[in-house]
């Protein structure tokens, strides 16, 4: 069952190394331990999507993601480690709260931002005073780490601005060969990026919602600010490489307020001879034929939704459509993470 295999190997692919999500074969993380440690890039599956990977010290192979991924300069990127204890290194001071929220999130999908050590590479950080860092869960990033015995810097495996991949196929389809070696484990459990919260300030803020939901934070952290957690339209922009646009597809995406004005927007458009993608969440019948539009429905449930969301751009990316119309979603505190990502999807 834990076997690794060479999947398709072709020119200008990275070498693909499927592995059992759940137990990954050990000599498929060694060989990904051998590419991080000669200063390659491994990209690899985490619980939210997929990271594309790098030793933090290895400062040539951190300036590397940012030319792979197009990325400015000034764009931290998160720090992946196994645990607390490794967590406790990368940073200048280690507050009681980042062990509450260590011991009741960790591992999972909850980034933690705070003062950098000064032993941590500058570039992991896009060159500023703090550091973010989680602990993934996914069995795969752990074992990677575990055998590594040293922290990964990972952000999204993706080009700058583009959606994020949440199976291996959509790595390979934006990265092609500028990473080594990709480990395929699946889809992404969450498919939707992990929770930032900056710890430094006197009151812990969000400064990314994400697949852990707000309740469940709130539940540790009851001081917690969540800037634009239930307000439609408000901004999150505390954090450094919180662009407006960010998570969009080649297609424009269109962000509709109810599902009448997104049929309608879908349907004018196709009429002017474009090709169009619609995804809504709530099924109805209609009588409109369906083959000048390619719908998709997801699910009603945001984590549900959340799982499918990127797959379903790419899938319509793929199609070659010109435009995605998306049904906005609900304006709640569920929703809050989607709706953040349709929102920069859909800034121009
Ligand atoms: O789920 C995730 O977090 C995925 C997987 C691979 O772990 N990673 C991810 O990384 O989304 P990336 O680089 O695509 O997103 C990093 C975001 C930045 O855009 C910023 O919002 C925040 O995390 N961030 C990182 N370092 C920060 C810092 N030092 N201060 C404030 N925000 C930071
Ligand atoms: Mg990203």
């Amino acid at each position: 069952m834990a076997s690794a295999k060479l999947a398709r190997y072709l020119p200008s692919m990275p070498r693909v190394l499927v592995v059992d999500a759940q137990a990954p074969d050990p000599s498929a993380i060694a060989e990904a331990v051998q590419v991080l440690r000669s200063g390659g890039l491994v990209a690899m599956p985490t619980e939210t999507v997929y990271g594309l990977a790098a030793r933090v010290f290895d400062e040539h192979a951190v300036a590397r993601i940012y030319a792979v991924k197009g990325r400015p300069a000034h764009h931290p990127l998160i720090a992946h480690v196994e645990g607390e204890a490794q967590a406790r290194l990368l940073a200048a001071s280690w507050p009681e709260r980042a062990s509450r929220l260590a011991q009741a999130f960790w591992p999972g999908p909850l980034t933690i931002v705070l003062d950098r050590a000064a032993s941590v590479p500058a570039a992991v950080a896009g060159g500023g005073p703090s550091i973010a860092i989680r602990a993934p869960s996914h069995p795969v990033a752990l074992a990677l780490l575990a055998a590594l015995g040293e922290p990964l810097a990972a952000p999204s495996a993706n080009r700058f601005q583009g959606l994020s991949p949440t199976t291996a196929q959509h790595v390979i389809k934006e990265l092609d060969d500028a990473v080594e070696l990709v480990l395929d484990a699946g889809p992404c459990e969450a498919g939707i990026e992990s929770t930032v919260v900056d710890l430094r300030g006197p009151r812990p803020r969000v400064l990314r919602p994400g697949a852990l939901d707000l309740a469940a934070l709130r539940h540790v952290l009851p001081d917690v600010e969540a800037p634009g957690g239930a307000v439609r339209g408000e901004e999150t922009r505390a954090s450094p490489g919180m662009e407006a646009r960010h998570y969009a597809p080649r297609a424009r995406l269109i962000l509709a307020d109810t599902w009448e004005e997104a049929r309608r927007i879908a349907y004018g458009l196709a009429g002017t001879g474009a090709r169009v993608g619609l995804v809504t969440y709530e099924k109805r019948t209609t009588s409109v034929p369906e083959k000048y539009v390619l719908a998709r429905s997801l699910p009603r449930d945001p984590t549900q939704y959340a799982r499918l969301l990127y797959r379903t751009l790419h899938d319509l990316d793929d199609a070659g459509v010109d435009a995605i119309v998306v049904q906005g979603v609900p304006h709640e505190e569920a929703w809050w993470a989607v709706s953040d990502r349709l929102r920069r999807g859909s800034t121009e």
